[in-house]
């Protein structure tokens, strides 16, 4: 079974589906290790009460951004992770960081990319005045928000909703499609193509012995 880590900055809402869904086996991989930069993120928490192995690296104990980069990296590798779930992980991850897991580290943002990168995607497109919204999941590479989509859903704000209503609509969503996703990369069924297309490969047919 494969290992992986979620890394996460805040809240964990993503990561508590997550743990909800390996517990029932909709995820068939092990989550080894929860990450954070942050030690009051509420998300380390969450893995504790879940009995996930946890690990807290912060920013400001490190010289420079490539230090800090290469002791996460060494953490991973001593735990033989094979792949990485950011889950409102805030952080900005180096090229040297990217180059050692590529096409192996997945990201979910709350609004449909291009549109509204950054920390604080929902409040952008609430304020922004968009009639439609959703989410993306993606691969991740050394630029925000950017690398190749795996999945994306959208659907149409409702005139009336108020922030909440909104942010509480796209945590919905984001905990259904999150799973998925990972589940689809266990199977080995992300296929990134030329350029930024990924395709989701059929499930390979049974064949059935008598
Ligand atoms: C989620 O909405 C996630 O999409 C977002 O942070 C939130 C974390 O919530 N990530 C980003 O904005 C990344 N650019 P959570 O801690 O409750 O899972």
């Amino acid at each position: 079974m494969q290992r992986f880590a979620v890394f996460v900055s805040g809240n964990g809402t993503n990561l508590q589906a997550i743990i909800e869904a390996v517990n029932q086996k909709k995820i068939k991989a092990e989550l080894a290790l929860v990450f954070s930069n942050n030690r009051k993120a509420y998300a380390l928490k969450r893995a504790e009460e879940a009995g996930i192995k946890t690990l807290c690296l912060v920013r400001k104990d490190y010289a420079t951004p490539q230090s800090y980069d290469r002791d996460i990296v060494i953490y991973m590798k001593e735990a033989k992770i094979d792949f990485i779930v950011l889950a409102g992980y805030m952080k900005l991850l180096s090229a040297f960081f990217v180059k050692e897991f590529p096409n192996r580290i997945l990201n979910v943002h709350p609004s449909l990319l291009p549109a509204f990168r950054g920390k604080q995607a929902i409040k952008d497109a609430f304020t922004y005045g968009a009639k439609v919204t959703g989410v993306t999941i993606h691969f991740v590479d050394d630029k925000m928000d950017h690398g190749p989509i795996i999945m994306q859903e959208g659907f149409k704000i409702p005139p009336d909703d108020t922030l909440e209503m909104l942010e509480a609509r796209v945590h919905t969503l984001e905990h259904s499609m999150y799973p998925k996703a990972i589940q689809l990369y266990t199977e080995d069924r992300l296929k990134v193509g030329k350029g930024r297309k990924v395709r989701i490969l059929e499930r390979p047919k049974v064949e059935h012995i008598h």
